[in-house]
């Protein structure tokens, strides 16, 4: 292929003297020898990635074969390792015993505090030579670089932001039941959600997953308690906090909104809850802006046919997750070089925008030009900076940005059976909610 471009170029053609002759022959033959190196050493060069990761609904897989063809395009070989399961509990479990049998993935999809924990197993990769090379300190605002490095240097490549409390709403829904905008307020939030269930549809599409109900308790305590309230019960883990009245009303306020969901949420995945409001069966989500992947996915428009606001009560705060990859230390030249490659390319602004028009979230990446994303992505930018100033911005529990993994998994856990059992009180709630929170 290169030759034959070569070929074509004048100074190669025949019919001059034998002096001209000779200098084709070595202008050809120093050709040749370059394009040999070149060939040679992409090929040597190009690697295989295996990548883990668990985005498989519909606007997930699109977005990470955004990034697939953008390994491909560099020459390397992309090998996916995907292991469905909202929330990537089932990806982490997976990943676990792939590294424990000594065979990890080049690189995964690890998030928050947990890439501490890795970091601190020395198995994974220093990525300070592309961070440097790529300048990624000063693309980076400073609370998603440091959960990117450990002891200084980056362990992990971000990939985006995704807030957590929003509220998603069908509109035609929301007309049809005579509800004029999206409440703001947990009281006028039931008031719509009865106004709803009234016009014979379900009000809240929920899938019952721990992480699911983890995700909407997490916008229901911000929502009843504000952010430094959030902060003391959901980040410090303070006990005094997670004991208090704020919480009671909390889990009673989480019980109600139970009562507006359908018989059978019990196991549903997130994207059949968000399928729910997209064909207008159900009026309100409560879930991560992954959610507007699957409505992006479906050719919906926000503000025609549906609504991102932020959870009752939450609209002066931002509970944020920014999904990362880390890579694993490897020995091979090749595979190291294509860990380099995707590293580069996560922070790449090809893929920050590619990527997060597909996924619903925004760029990490700092000076990213917003012009082709939605109103719902350029209020979650604006948002982002504003509760920044305010003491707003807060790491969402549910998605492993708040807490170590330990602590995480048990108050999930106690959180899910208070949802699950009726008979637990909310005194009882409370009392097992604080107790998991003292897991070390
Ligand atoms: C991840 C998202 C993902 C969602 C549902 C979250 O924890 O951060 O990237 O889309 O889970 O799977």
């Amino acid at each position: 292929m290169v030759l034959t471009g070569v070929q074509r170029r004048p100074e190669f053609c025949f019919g001059a003297g034998t002096q001209y002759l000779g200098d084709m022959m070595l202008k050809l033959s120093k050709l040749a020898t370059a394009v040999a190196l070149v060939v040679a050493g992409s090929a040597a060069m190009a690697g295989e990635v295996e990548v883990l990761h668990w985005w498989t609904s519909g606007g997930e897989a699109k977005s990470v074969g955004e990034l697939k063809k953008i390994m491909q395009g560099k020459g390397h070989t992309w090998k996916d390792f995907a292991v469905a399961g909202g929330g990537g509990d089932n990806a982490m479990t997976v990943l676990k015993s792939r590294v424990v049998s000594g065979n990890p993935p080049a690189a995964a999809q690890i998030k928050g505090p947990a890439l501490q924990e890795w970091a601190a197993e020395g198995v994974l990769a220093n990525l300070d030579a592309t961070a440097k090379a790529e300048k990624w300190d000063e693309l980076l605002p400073g609370v998603v670089a440091d959960v990117m490095k450990y002891k200084g240097n980056y362990i992990a490549a971000p990939v985006n932001v995704h807030r957590v409390n929003w509220m998603w709403a069908n509109k035609a829904v929301l007309d049809k039941a005579g509800v004029k905008s999206a409440p703001k307020s947990w009281p006028e939030f039931f008031k719509a959600a009865d106004a709803v269930k009234k016009a014979g549809l379900v009000a809240v599409a929920h899938g019952g997953q721990n992480w699911q109900d983890f995700t909407t308790f997490e916008s229901v305590v911000l929502g009843t308690g504000g952010a430094k309230f959030y902060q003391d019960a959901l980040i410090k883990l303070d006990q005094k906090a997670l004991t208090s009245a704020t919480m009671t009303k909390s889990l009673e306020t989480f019980r109600k909104i139970k009562g507006y969901t359908d018989a059978a949420s019990p196991g549903r995945d997130w994207n059949l809850a968000t399928a729910m409001v997209i064909k207008g069966d159900a009026a309100f989500q409560f879930m991560g802006d992954w959610a507007k992947g699957e409505f992006a996915a479906a050719g919906k428009v926000p503000g025609k046919d549906y609504i991102c606001a932020a959870a009752p009560g939450t609209d002066k705060a931002y509970t944020f997750n920014v999904d990362s990859f880390a890579m694993f230390k490897l020995k091979d030249a090749t595979a190291q070089k294509a860990q380099a490659d995707l590293a580069a390319s996560i922070m790449g602004t090809e893929f920050q925008e590619i990527f997060n028009l597909n996924k619903g979230s925004i760029p990490v990446r700092l000076k990213m030009d917003m012009a082709k994303f939605d109103d719902c992505a350029k209020l979650s930018a604006k948002d982002f900076v504003e509760t920044a100033k305010i003491g707003g911005l807060l790491p969402s529990i549910a998605h492993g940005m708040a807490v170590k993994p330990a602590a995480e998994g048990a108050i999930k856990d106690a959180v899910s059976q208070f949802w699950n059992d009726d008979k637990i009180t909310v005194a009882q709630g409370v009392k097992n909610i604080a107790k998991a929170a003292a897991t070390k």
